[in-house]
């Protein structure tokens, strides 16, 4: 076993003579590589026809790992159909939200709920556990790859009816959820219920519904469908293999599917990650922090980055020089225990033939991308088992909720505009770079661990989640929420009552109305001394026991407030009525934190991103990571020793980061 992060990436040897081989296992050796994630896409490999199989080729990489002392990853290879399963099985392919069924191409092309998908994958998925299940290699289990997308067959028409049935039991109960008497949709019979798409409820796309709540459902039925064949395959691979763990690797906030479903099931979470262009190092470290909350805090696996490049993209920027280190240490600041690369080697041909790789089509190791690589490689050998297993001791929560991200983005009215992920991100960034760690959790989690728990749009409210919030503030802790919270029930009925529903009695307001104006339309909100912008949507707050901490300063609601607090209890719940910006958001956060103490003692430097994990042997690690291309000046705030260039530091003294620097504190 290696006591040391996992280091590594998709390996697909099988595209290449065994020559190749050689040079890639010598090259590994030298950037330190210890984990290959396999057969990722050996189905048509592994399995020529429907009566055969084949395992020479994967034998003989799994063999060869062994030999060179690395381990792998084995995947199981159903994520991209061979062509003669859809030949002879037409229905597998996926019929699209335009109702057209598709022919054999692409990958992530099956259908969830086919019968002979299911048949075929969990059979290769028990051959490949029976025969791999005590080799040596093997490290952990990948089913599939990145599952998503959405059929609308006949066969997942029915599947869905299935599924609703188990759920409402009774017409009544589902015609009642899904407020049908509206539009004269009242079902009289379950085969009259079709998934909701571009032929049946869908205008403009699949974000605009007449019923929100069929489509909706259609989400959740997705999110169950593909668990479903997660679930199947995780089953026989169990049936020979009792231990080794089992994941699947996740896209970070990808909104068609709940993760916190699929959360119970992995045995530890991994997840590819691929910042958008221009993202802030916030929005991966938002990801990372949601993949750390789905195994309450358990290490994660970064299963794949680019060491260099996309290909997908229109324009696919390289990574600067010390962007893929500091992109790696951000994942093992956030919780990553793993730190793998699409991909080792790049493919000859394929749409990806210009992806980044570890070795390039040349199988150079002189290479700028191989020099870092290597060097990272050191790195984290040197780091050995330091963070293994380490936790996030944070005292603040985000709650991250699926279906509010659905609800919202799905209603007409009030405003389009409006995206969940970018409100949640704001608030999220606001608390990071004023150095606070936090939890993104479900709305499930138990929320006695924080002082702080941030709600922002928080449209949907369910079970007893006002009560558990009420009672964070009553105990002296801090709840906020925003603008579109509380409006609707868990099928998306409002709530016969005072906006914000459930949440008004800790907010201590009354919402009767709510301007949306376009993104050129700029609200002044006075906080304080401070002005900031705000735009999308204005609620006009009555405050019923809340005090107004920021006014409007326009239109016919100048003067009224655009930000309250409320004592409650021993503490306070934080109404935000708009969409502040950046600037708006740090003042209402800060001022949040500061109650508190969790004010992080760098948090006048924002560019310098600060990360606790404890180890399990009780010392505490502060990753400090310079996200500038300039040398960052810092006082420690205390004395401590970083770990990568073992140079100790006394409280007080002077701590110089790097240009895009990264520095791993011991504290003493
Ligand atoms: C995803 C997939 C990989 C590869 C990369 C390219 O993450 O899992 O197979 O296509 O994207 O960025
Ligand atoms: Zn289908």
């Amino acid at each position: 076993m290696t006591h040391k992060i996992r280091y590594g990436g998709d390996y697909n040897p099988e595209q290449w003579p065994e020559e190749v081989w050689d040079e890639d296992h010598r090259l590994f050796t030298r950037a330190g590589i210890d984990t290959l994630t396999v057969g990722v896409f050996s189905w048509s490999l592994t399995q020529p026809a429907e009566d055969t199989y084949d395992f020479t080729v994967l034998d003989r990489i799994l063999d060869r790992a062994a030999a060179e002392g690395r381990q792998v990853c084995l995947a199981t290879g159903t994520a991209a159909l061979p062509p003669w399963l859809a030949k002879a099985h037409p229905e597998v392919n996926r019929t699209d939200f335009e109702g057209r069924r598709h022919r054999y191409g692409q990958r992530h092309n099956f259908c969830p709920s086919s019968p002979a998908y299911r048949r075929h994958a969990t059979a290769m998925a028990g051959c490949l556990a029976e025969r791999y299940a005590d080799h040596p290699a093997l490290l952990a289990w990948h089913i599939n790859n990145e599952y998503g997308g959405v059929c609308y067959c006949d066969v997942c028409a029915d599947a869905f009816r299935e599924w609703l049935r188990n759920k409402y039991v009774t017409l009544d109960a589902l015609n009642d959820a899904w407020w049908t008497t509206f539009w004269s949709h009242r079902f009289t019979d379950w085969a009259e219920i079709e998934p909701p798409n571009a032929l049946t409820e869908h205008w403009r796309g699949p974000d605009h519904t007449a019923f929100q709540g069929i489509t909706l459902d259609y989400f959740r039925f997705t999110t169950d469908a593909l668990l479903g064949c997660f679930l199947a395959e995780k089953e026989v691979i169990r049936a020979h293999d009792p231990d080794t763990p089992v994941t699947t690797n996740f896209m970070g906030m990808f909104r068609p599917l709940d993760y916190h479903r699929w959360a119970p099931h992995l045995d530890f979470a991994s997840w590819d990650s691929y910042p958008p262009l221009d993202a802030p190092p916030t929005w991966p470290a938002l990801a990372h922090d949601l993949m750390r909350g789905l195994k309450d805090g358990a290490p994660f696996w970064l299963m794949e980055q680019t060491p260099s490049t996309t290909a997908c993209r229109d324009v696919n920027p390289l990574r600067r020089p010390g962007e893929l280190r500091l992109a790696t240490f951000q994942a093992v600041a956030h919780g990553a225990d793993a730190a793998l690369y699409f991909q080792m080697r790049a493919s000859r041909g394929a749409c990806e033939k210009y992806h980044g790789a570890v070795i390039g089509h040349a199988g150079r190791d002189d290479t700028r991308v191989f020099r870092e690589v290597a060097e990272l490689g050191r790195e984290l050998e040197l780091l050995g088992d330091a963070s293994l297993g380490a936790r996030t001791p944070a005292r603040t929560a985000l709650i991250f909720d699926w279906d509010s991200w659905w609800a919202l983005e799905i209603s007409d009215g009030p405003s389009r505009l409006v995206k969940y992920q970018e409100v949640l991100h704001a608030y999220y960034r606001a608390a990071r770079e004023a150095g606070a760690d936090v939890d993104v959790v479900p709305h499930t989690a138990d929320l006695t661990p924080y002082d702080v728990v941030l709600a922002p749009v928080l449209h949907m409210v369910k079970g007893d989640l006002a009560a558990r919030l009420e009672a964070v503030a009553a105990r002296g802790g801090t709840v906020l929420t925003t603008f579109l919270s509380g409006r609707v029930d868990e099928h998306d009925r409002a709530f016969p009552t005072d906006v914000p529903g459930p949440l008004a009695p800790l907010m201590g307001i009354r919402v009767d109305e709510w301007d949306s104006r376009p993104q050129d339309v700029v609200q002044p909100v006075e906080l304080g001394e401070f002005e900031a912008e705000a735009r999308l949507l204005f609620e006009i707050v009555q405050p019923r026991g809340a005090e107004p901490v920021g006014t409007y300063g326009a239109d016919f609601y100048a003067g009224t407030p655009a930000v309250t607090r409320h004592a409650y209890g021993q503490g306070e719940g934080w109404y935000v009525a708009t969409a502040l910006d950046q600037p708006g958001v740090d003042w209402v956060i800060r001022r949040i934190l500061t109650r508190h103490s969790l004010l992080g003692p760098y948090a006048h430097q924002p560019a310098v991103e600060t990360a606790t994990r404890v180890a399990p042997d009780g010392s505490r690690l502060l990753f400090l990571l310079n996200h500038t291309a300039d040398p960052a000046h810092l006082t420690a705030h205390a004395a401590a020793t970083d770990l990568l260039t073992g140079k100790r530091v006394g409280e007080g003294e002077p701590l110089t980061l790097d240009p895009r620097g990264t520095a791993i504190l011991r504290i003493q």
